[in-house]
């Protein structure tokens, strides 16, 4: 089958955090032309090391999304926007929403705007969080469960999600949204424990502490390896139907933080399991348990989630063991 990649033209909005750093490789490695645009926003995840891997084989461009200049001329000529820059950072929404606003909402516009006006025909695939939701009603949750966001972070993605739809829907762009899961892997930032809790358990197991899980660790999580969700990524983008519709992406099955923790003190051989309370920032926007049905993606694509969870966090636990230098402190 032919690559659909190969010298196509890519952009990738928050191109040197951890999702879009491992889709650069990926698709540089896939014959990709790839450009990258980041702001490189404090306490966020991007980082140059990220893209070691295909330096001199990417352009890179240190701007702002919401900068419409910048955006107008990087649309031009792409095959494909992927948008994956935004304020991530659940706890900072809520300490700092008005910039949560403004890179999430605002910065979606501007690049819509740069996509209608100079690149109608871009395939634009939006990274979205399964945050919309908010507490879960019923589990799996499905496209067509209701949507409670329990932070100003989850309400700026679904905004930005509806967005894209608009778009779609009146103005003819070719916009599709995903709802992403807790995602884990190499070269998400390492600094903090505010966003990507997987891999800040790993990092307390690496340093042989104590790894704190909130309460009594019940709670159930769906946890996805990159390397997943980038092919899920690659596959909705080139799934033609798929365009002006929502789409979750997770693995299906729900994990307990106690027992997650667990197994990254086992695979990893360091650190031990520390039962700790809630803060009061954590509680204000924690949403409960949540598991994926991805039977939707599944049936559109194809795609099927094939990495097992110690898989995974072996994978992630070697690259950090080799590379923590570039990671624990910045
Ligand atoms: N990692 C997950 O578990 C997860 C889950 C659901 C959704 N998502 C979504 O995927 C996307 C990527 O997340 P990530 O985990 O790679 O986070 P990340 O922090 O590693 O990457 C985000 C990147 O966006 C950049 N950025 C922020 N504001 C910007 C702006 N105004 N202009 C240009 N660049 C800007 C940051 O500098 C950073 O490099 C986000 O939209 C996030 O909401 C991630």
């Amino acid at each position: 089958m032919k690559n659909p990649f190969e010298n196509a033209n890519v952009l990738i909005t928050g191109g040197l955090g951890f999702i879009g750093s491992n889709l650069a490789i990926r698709l540089v490695g896939l014959g990709a032309n790839v450009t990258l645009v980041d702001n490189m926003l404090p306490r966020q995840g991007g980082n140059l090391f990220n893209i070691e891997p295909v330096k001199g084989k990417v352009h890179v461009n240190f701007s702002d999304i919401r900068n419409a200049l910048s955006m107008n001329y990087l649309v031009q000529g792409k095959d494909y926007v992927f948008h994956l820059a935004g304020q991530v950072n659940h706890v900072d929404s809520m300490r700092n929403p008005i910039q949560d606003l403004d890179i999430n909402c605002k910065g979606t516009l501007v690049l819509l705007e740069a996509c209608h006006h100079n690149n109608p025909d871009a395939r634009i695939i939006f990274a979205g969080t399964r945050g919309e939701y908010g507490k879960s009603v019923h589990l799996p949750v499905d496209e067509e469960h209701p949507t409670n966001p329990v932070g100003i972070y989850a309400i700026t993605n679904l905004t930005a999600e509806k967005m894209v739809l608009v778009y779609h829907n009146v103005k003819g762009l070719q916009g599709v949204c995903l709802r992403i899961t807790n995602t884990f892997g190499p070269r998400h930032q390492m600094m903090h424990d505010e966003y990507g809790v997987l891999n800040w358990f790993i990092r307390k197991a690496l340093d042989d502490e104590a790894i704190p899980v909130f309460g009594d660790g019940a709670i159930l999580r769906d946890f996805l390896y990159v390397d997943d969700l980038l092919d899920g990524l690659l596959a909705i983008a080139t799934t033609p139907g798929a365009y002006g519709d929502v789409y979750n992406v997770g693995t299906g099955r729900g994990i307990s933080f106690r027992e997650l923790a667990e197994t990254i003190v086992a695979v990893a051989g360091q650190g031990r399991v520390a039962h700790v309370p809630f803060t009061r920032e954590r509680k204000e926007v924690e949403p409960g348990d949540y598991v994926a049905d991805i039977r939707k993606i599944q049936e559109a694509t194809g795609w099927n989630p094939g990495i097992p969870l110690e898989e995974g966090i072996r994978r992630t636990v070697e690259f950090y063991r080799k590379y923590r230098d570039h990671y624990w402190k910045r």
